[in-house]
């Protein structure tokens, strides 16, 4: 019997829902397994030692499945261990983070980009890096963010207590004379009605949901290895932590329900 490979989304919790519903729009037959480590999560205040540990088990459990290729929908995870993870499995591996540097560098106008993102992220430097591999003379502005992920996770995103939040954590970024600003974190598109209603509407907020979904696109294309045929495919996702609270989350951002396995980790 033909099995259809999937691909392989991994985040520290909901966050990559945002990267696998931009998939599903764009690639509407390719299956996806899903894991999100809700049990650890948020990962932005841990090591990079800590995330790579985390990153590495997680793919040790998905690769089981087979899958085509494995996405690091996490920003953290990215920093800490993408590098690390390409080198360990022989299938292509991609981040969020560069797919997120090369959309803001087509949509800037003026050169001003911010950054908000996690601790591990912000202080990894990822951002600037990639950024400015892409355009040195590239100016960026760059902030933690630490209470969006975990309001997220908590369901919290259309609540009064997350606009306090996200207008209290962007008061300094708003300063700045930035014409975009990338959501440097794949949780932070949950909040992006209240992001934008502080940064107002002539900052353009960057996902990398989208860009990250056209790089599987390309990638999937360059090997040969799009998904063929008319079956709709089955999705499977895994989580670690409240499966309830997952479910929920997934239920309302995916617009369906979703076949979802808990999983009880062995490790710490
Ligand atoms: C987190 O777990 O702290 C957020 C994940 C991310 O960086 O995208």
């Amino acid at each position: 019997m033909f099995v259809q490979q999937a691909i392989a989304i991994l985040d520290s919790g909901v966050g990559g829902l945002t990267v696998a519903k931009e998939v599903m729009r764009q690639l509407p037959r390719e299956k996806i397994i899903y894991f999100g480590d809700t049990a650890r999560s948020p990962y932005g205040p841990r090591s990079p030692e800590e995330v790579t540990l985390f990153t590495e088990q997680i793919v040790d459990y998905l690769i089981q499945f087979n899958p085509k290729m494995i996405v690091i929908a996490c920003n953290t995870a990215t920093a800490a261990a993408l590098e690390h993870i390409k080198k360990k499995v022989s299938i292509p591996v991609i981040g969020v983070i560069h797919p997120g540097a090369r959309a803001a560098i087509s949509a800037t106008k003026t050169g001003r980009v911010g950054v908000i993102g996690t601790v591990g992220t912000i202080n990894s430097g990822a951002y600037i890096t990639a950024l400015k591999e892409l355009n040195p003379v590239i100016d960026v502005e760059s902030e933690a963010c630490p209470d969006f992920a975990p309001l997220v996770e908590k369901g919290q995103f259309e609540t009064p207590e997350a606009q306090l939040v996200v207008e209290h954590s962007l008061q300094e970024m708003k300063q700045h004379p930035i014409d975009c600003l990338i959501l440097g974190c794949t949780h932070y598109p949950f909040l992006k009605r209240s992001i934008q209603a502080v940064m107002g509407p002539k900052v353009k907020l960057i996902s990398s949901a989208d860009e990250t979904a056209r790089e599987i696109s390309t990638v999937l294309y360059q090997k040969g290895q799009l998904a063929r045929g008319n079956e709709i495919p089955i999705h499977q996702f895994f989580c670690s932590g409240d499966s309830e609270m997952f479910n929920k989350i997934a239920r309302q951002w995916l617009g369906e329900q979703i076949e979802l396995t808990p999983i009880v980790w062995q490790v710490s």
